[in-house]
């Protein structure tokens, strides 16, 4: 599967952005926790992560149907399975919170390690020991992470080592059904942390705190079902903003919510875009030519580490040295070298890419590594000269749903060959 792409038009126009990946995998897996009634989750996004989860959760026991094209129905109460399917979890690393969601629920969990994306070693040990200070029993065994907690989980005081999102999620789906009150110290702050405890208030459970460094939970005895919209996702947003600013367009983000974008877009302005920013929609219009910058990213709300590869693809043009540092992850690199097969001059050092922008870049064959590297070859792709082929799709699909029509939709001169996408095959 790849996209070839004629780069070289200023994108122009609009689009409108799913709901959250990120938000939707953790929703789904608490939407699990609901013993009794049905749960309805509005602005689903199609992406193949999201397929597999709802899966996995099929496995486990649970009906999971769209019941529109992206309303998702998840009624849980037969849920008794503890044994995810290996092949299954293992692909990726949203299948982490079934172990959260088994323990709650049925107090043992089997869940391979997960997979996701090769952006760094990725452990898990922030999950593990925040299941162990609930009262589980948490270890890794034949490949498979395995926990225990035959009488529940009880609330408790506990410090996230680093402001882990997935940990942080994982522990509030977790101890959402525990005895008592937990208090989750040094939680990550992301705003799909804040629509995960929206969710869960909806469901009965009592969450505070989300959006800061503390957030408290008192676990219910029981979850009933409940209805939610996924928050729109500031990760495709941003992706459509640099694709605006690399391409030298007019781009117009709908949808959004723009708040969550605050740095990101501080820093579009610092490369010299002009913003309108309305209620719901950011609009783009790209400079001459875009101004070098340098970036760290941060957890929320810092610079985010996924947009730093869409960055450096539109900075791989600007006029300057920019530098872009990576703090979350220890190898977010993997994209440089196949940014350079078109004329990109970046030179990782350590944790930060060196960007020499470039007059021109021109189009090559390349290969997408992960889901936002592969995003950022596609935003090279439309800048360049000629013709790109960005194979490896079936990484981008993991966090994109019909790019190439939404890039069409903005003028771009892009079309995909190759099997299905998740999109046209999930309903
Ligand atoms: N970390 C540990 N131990 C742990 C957990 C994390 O050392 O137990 C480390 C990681 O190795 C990393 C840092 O802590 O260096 C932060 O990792 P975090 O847990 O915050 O990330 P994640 O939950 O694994 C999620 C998203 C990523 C996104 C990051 C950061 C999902 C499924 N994945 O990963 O999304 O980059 O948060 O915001 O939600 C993507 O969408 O392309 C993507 C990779």
């Amino acid at each position: 599967m790849h996209f070839t792409i004629t780069g070289g038009t200023p994108l122009k126009g609009s689009i409108s952005v799913n709901g959250a990946k990120n938000s939707a995998l953790a929703i789904i897996s608490a939407a699990a926790l609901a013993a009794e009634g049905a749960t309805y989750l509005e602005n689903v996004p199609l992406y193949t992560d999201i397929l597999d989860l709802c899966e996995i959760l099929r496995a486990l026991g649970a009906e999971v149907t769209f019941v529109d094209r992206r309303v998702l129905k998840i009624d849980a109460k037969n849920l008794t399975n503890h044994v995810a399917p290996y092949e299954k979890a293992r692909k990726l690393r949203g299948s982490t919170y079934i172990v959260g969601l088994l323990l709650a629920r049925l107090g043992r969990a089997e869940v391979a390690m997960p997979g996701g994306c090769d952006i760094g070693a990725r452990p898990i040990d922030f999950h593990l020991r925040g299941f162990e200070a609930l009262g589980a029993k948490a270890w890794v065994e034949h490949g498979s992470i395995l926990a225990e907690a035959r009488s529940g989980l009880s609330g408790t005081n506990l410090f996230i080592d680093r402001a882990s999102f997935g940990a942080t999620i994982n522990l509030m789906i977790a101890s959402s059904l525990a005895r008592g009150t937990t208090y989750l110290e040094n939680a990550a702050r992301e705003p799909e942390i804040v629509d995960l405890a929206n969710f869960l208030t909806g469901l009965g459970a009592t969450v505070r705190g989300a959006g800061t460094s503390t957030i408290r939970i008192e676990g219910a005895k029981r979850l009933h079902g409940g209805r939610h919209e996924i928050i729109p996702d500031r990760l495709e947003a941003g992706t459509y903003l640099m694709a605006g600013l690399a391409s030298g367009g007019e781009v117009a983000v709908k949808g959004v919510i723009p708040e969550h974008l605050a740095t990101v877009c501080a820093k579009l302005e610092e490369a010299g875009a002009a913003l309108e920013i309305s209620a719901d929609a950011i609009q783009l219009k790209a400079p001459a030519r875009v101004r070098a910058v340098d970036v760290q990213t941060q957890p929320h709300p810092g610079f985010p580490t996924d947009l730093h590869p869409p960055l450096v693809a539109a900075l791989a043009r600007a006029d300057g040295i920019s530098l872009v540092q990576e703090t979350v992850f220890e190898n977010r690199f993997h994209y440089v070298n196949e940014l350079a097969r078109m004329g990109a001059n970046v030179r990782v050092d350590r944790d930060t890419a060196i960007v020499r922008g470039q007059e021109r870049l021109s189009g090559a064959p390349v290969e997408a590594p992960d889901i936002r590297g592969g995003a950022a070859l596609v935003i090279a792709g439309l800048a360049a000269e000629g013709r790109t082929v960005v194979g490896g799709l079936q990484y981008v699909e993991r966090g994109y749903e019909d790019l190439e029509g939404k890039l069409s939709q903005l003028g771009a001169d892009v079309s995909r060959d190759g099997e299905a996408t998740a999109s046209e095959v999930s309903l």
